[in-house]
């Protein structure tokens, strides 16, 4: 199958329910790597479990130990293209995953991969804050652009996590209070500061809990009106107490299982943050540059966020973040006589070469509007396959509820996996398939998902 450089086709009915065809979806820019799986090997096949095997010989076990058994369903990645992955074994997937999210051009795009080898043969690094390359400046002015207000700066780190811990930090340096509010089910990644917010499983913060800071308060995140109202409510009341610096929030929860809010849920927590005193954190890792159909989903949803965290995505691929906010709280950091902040790589030119022309890429196609429009027509065709509203999600970012016990989506994915498609999980329980396909996916991929997936489910919790 091709296509993927051509406007797709308007979908046709699905499961009786008709998908619009109104709007024709914009081409995606790409035009390689839209094929259909192809299984040839049951996952593990023989190359991946000889791999797999010096891979635990090797890397710390970072989890409970795994007997081969438990192996089934993993496979060890060679080549990507586009939405494909290729495993050792011979066997093409879609990728519906997207390396969590973060593939938004899909694998070895053609503008990253090129920018990629032309960098790599001028500079790799430069001295971060002391002698900057010309690529982190180009990056940080078109991060800043992105910005709602004029004036913006950026604060650029390799990973998500060092994009939240530099606005945790920006919010202690600004408003002198290191008390945070954080969400339950929200994830902001694993080293210490992001850790202490960290509101989806209590097993991550557990071993660690000496190390954290205990001046954080989890408010519920609202799925509907009278939860918001509830949020809102609880949010205020701790405010009202004092000693909060910051809230920070994901503008739909991502690896807490896809979860939107109702409309105005934000609008109402950036004003009653703003009245206390404190900054709003949006942690658009997941969120932004277009894997939700906005570039800025907290700004679309009429917010002007104090600081904004993206990453994931940002490097087409390549590790690379950015904390940006508002002038008058970046401000703050230069009021001491040194830095108080910074690492190595941050700011590399690879890494920030490969930003720009994912961000050239995400503009010049379109791809956040693109996303929103693929994505309500995918979920569309969920619903009215799986028959049930357990479907969630904006943009390409796409929840499926499939209830029963804790791992239900685990197994399910495992399935998945052997007809050849790449999901991921989420949900406090893992009762969450995860969908985040690359912005270019083609619409034929999805279609041949959905009805793959209503064959797995046996709905009723198995
Ligand atoms: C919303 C959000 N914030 C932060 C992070 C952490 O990013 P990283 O894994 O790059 O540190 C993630 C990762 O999944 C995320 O989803």
């Amino acid at each position: 199958m091709s296509g993927g450089g051509e406007p797709t086709r308007a979908a046709g009915s699905v499961g009786g329910d008709d998908v619009t065809d109104e709007h024709p979806l914009p081409a995606s820019g790409v035009s390689a790597g839209n094929e259909p799986p192809l299984v040839r090997v049951r996952a593990p096949g023989p190359e991946a479990r000889a791999w797999l095997a010096r891979a635990a010989a090797v890397g710390a076990p970072m989890g409970p130990r795994r007997s081969s058994d438990a192996n089934d369903g993993t496979i060890v990645y060679r080549d990507g293209l586009g939405s494909n992955v290729f495993d050792v074994d011979g066997n093409r997937y879609v990728d519906l995953c997207g390396g969590f999210g973060a593939q938004l051009l899909g694998h070895c795009h053609p503008a990253i991969t090129s920018v990629v080898t032309s960098q790599s043969r001028r500079l790799l690094q430069a001295l971060g804050d002391v002698h900057p390359a010309v690529e982190k400046v180009l990056l940080a002015e078109r991060l800043a652009a992105l910005f709602p207000e004029p004036g913006a700066q950026v604060i650029l780190g390799q990973s998500g996590a060092d994009a939240v811990t530099a606005a945790l930090k920006t919010a202690v340096l600004c408003t002198g209070r290191a008390g945070v509010i954080a969400f339950q089910g929200a994830y902001h990644g694993l080293s210490y500061a992001p850790l202490s917010v960290c509101g989806l499983r209590e097993s991550y913060r557990a071993p660690f809990e000496a190390h954290l800071s205990r001046d954080v308060t989890f408010a519920a995140y609202p799925a509907d009106e009278a939860a918001a109202t509830a949020a809102i409510g609880e949010v205020s009341s701790r405010l009202r107490r004092g000693g909060v610096g910051c809230v920070l929030i994901e503008p739909v929860l991502g690896r807490g299982g896809c979860v939107v809010p109702p409309a105005g849920f934000l609008g109402e927590l950036a004003r009653v943050v703003c009245e206390a005193g404190a900054l709003l954190i949006a942690d658009e890792i997941w969120t932004g540059l277009g894997r939700s159909g906005a570039m800025l989903r907290s700004v679309a949803d009429g917010v002007t966020p104090d600081l904004v965290c993206l990453g994931k995505g940002l490097g087409g691929g390549v590790p690379v973040s950015a904390c940006v906010g508002r002038r008058t709280v970046m401000r703050e950091w230069s009021r001491d006589a040194e830095v108080v902040h910074t690492s190595t790589f941050a700011g590399a030119p690879l890494a920030a070469a490969a930003a720009v022309a994912t961000l050239t890429e995400l503009a010049s196609w379109g791809l956040a509007e693109r996303a929103e429009l693929l994505g309500e027509r995918f979920r569309q065709r969920l619903r009215s396959a799986l028959g049930v509203d357990r479907v969630r999600g904006r943009g390409l970012m796409i929840g499926v509820d499939v209830g029963g016990g804790p791992g239900t989506a685990v197994t399910l994915a495992r399935r998945l996996l052997a007809r050849g498609y790449i999901v991921s999980t989420g949900g406090g329980r893992r009762e969450v398939l995860v969908l985040t396909p690359p912005l270019t996916i083609a619409e034929e991929l999805i279609e041949g998902f959905v009805s793959e997936l209503s064959g797995v489910v046996a709905w009723g919790g198995s």
